[in-house]
């Protein structure tokens, strides 16, 4: 039986025989040193000349890096060793030796190794961030189900746009024109009609020219949605859900977190409630710093930035600009020119998180919007049937699961969130 070695520690002073990848070796002339890794985690195992046959310290000689072997050998506890274990090797049996591998000990440059992402991410800080990704999912589904949601989920090849018609992917849907879907939402709406509390967990295209260190042309965005819930009802679950996501990552992934060598202290503050401002109280905080802002601009990168510097947790911006925001979204009853919407932004300079709103409700409404954005009133027959068959107030959001993997991990940029990138210029590997 195969043990691994996230599991050693129920097996100390025992023999193991375990399924490894070598990914360095040194030697000391009477010992050889092999750090080897099986994708639970990473042991050192050590080889005394004198204590094994000569042929096997010979086959541990030549192992290069990568070759993959079954190890057997004692467990034994090191405080000193950072998986806490150390392997004394009494056999190897050779499965594999791999030919000179591409990604060596030096420094490559970003291409090469988004060239060789199906090899970059066995190393130890992008299996890191996988890790922590998987745990974020994991968190994120754990949190909404016991919270009284049912994952539903929307089409991928859809008929029409959900966030704008500028950045749809498109294709042929055999005689028929369709587009990646940008976003699940409009279909959440109905499902929500249906049962209540969902959530959809999905891949989302956006044919953006944005080459920025947030944008991906393919990325994953979970979408709750929520019958008889309002615009302040809708950012209490957004401000749950994130503390309970950032709670979980530094409860469940210390090492993979060490590994990156993440500044835990920024994420330990992230607690609801989260602070709200309003996009008027934004745009004033930035006048206030001297930037010249004109009410109803959207905000950028920089400005976002900036905002979100003058708090120690996500900060909630509300209420924007009626026109530049989707046609979908509820207007302020008592303030028209805004909508009852709301943009998470993560703090340290990460940006948008999470954008959401309170959904219209009023048929009246919905049709003319339809008409002041272009859109074509039978592609959206189906839409405007929510609001004449018992519509009911109704709000949800979409987070962006890249950029908040990015702000949780503190990496530079969401290339390295998501095992295979597709971004403005690269669809390889
Ligand atoms: O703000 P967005 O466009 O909102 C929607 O799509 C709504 N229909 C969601 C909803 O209410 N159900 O996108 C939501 C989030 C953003 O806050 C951001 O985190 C992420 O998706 N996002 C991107 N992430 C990576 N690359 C891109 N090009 C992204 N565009 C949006
Ligand atoms: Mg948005």
């Amino acid at each position: 039986m195969l043990t691994t070695i996230a599991n050693l520690h129920k097996h100390i002073d025992e023999e193991v025989k375990m399924g490894v990848w070598m990914y360095n070796r040194r030697s000391s002339g009477k010992i050889q040193f092999l750090q080897l890794r099986d994708g639970s985690g990473t042991v050192q195992g050590v080889l005394v000349k004198n204590q094994v046959d000569a042929s096997i310290w010979d086959e541990a000689k030549s192992l290069t890096q990568e070759s993959s072997l079954y190890v057997w050998g004692k467990v034994r506890k090191d405080d000193r060793a950072p998986s806490g274990f150390e392997l004394d090797v009494t056999n190897i049996e050779v499965i594999h030796i791999a030919e000179e591998y591409p990604i060596a000990k030096k420094e490559h440059g970003v291409d090469f190794l988004l060239d060789h992402r199906h090899l970059w991410i066995r190393s130890e800080r992008q299996r890191a961030i996988l890790k922590i990704r998987a745990e974020i999912i994991r968190s994120i589904q754990s949190f909404l189900d016991s919270d009284g949601f049912s994952l539903v989920d929307p089409p991928v090849l859809t008929p029409s746009s959900c966030e704008g018609t500028t950045n749809l992917f498109h294709t042929k849907y055999f005689d028929e024109d369709a587009y990646l879907t940008q976003s699940g939402q409009l279909y959440m709406e109905a499902a929500a009609m249906a049962l209540g509390r969902v959530y959809s967990f999905g891949p989302t295209f956006r044919a953006e020219k944005s080459k920025t260190r947030r944008h991906l042309i393919e990325f994953w965005m979970i979408e709750p949605e929520m019958a008889f819930v309002d615009h302040e009802g809708n950012l209490e679950v957004q401000e749950k859900l994130v503390t309970h996501v950032v709670q979980s990552v530094l409860a469940n992934c210390k090492l993979e977190l060490k590994v990156l060598g993440r500044d835990i202290s920024k994420l330990e503050n992230i607690k609801a409630p989260f602070p709200r401002i309003t996009y008027d109280e934004a745009v004033e905080r930035l006048q206030k710093a001297g930037v010249e802002f004109t009410w109803g601009d959207d905000f950028g990168a920089p400005h976002e930035t900036l905002l979100a510097e003058q708090f120690d947790r996500p900060v909630f911006i509300t209420e924007y600009p009626t026109n530049i925001k989707a046609f979908y979204m509820k207007p302020n009853p008592n303030r028209p020119e805004v909508v009852l919407c709301a943009d998470m932004i993560a703090p340290e300079g990460y940006g948008e998180i999470i954008g959401g709103s309170q959904r219209i409700d009023d048929p009246e409404l919905l049709e003319k919007r339809f008409k002041e954005h272009d859109l074509s009133a039978q592609d959206y027959a189906w839409y405007l049937d929510l609001r004449k068959y018992g519509s009911v107030p109704h709000s949800g959001f979409g987070l962006g699961l890249e950029r908040t993997v990015a702000w949780i991990c503190g990496l530079e940029h969401v290339r390295e969130t998501i095992p295979f990138p597709r971004m403005l210029n690269r669809m390889y590997p």
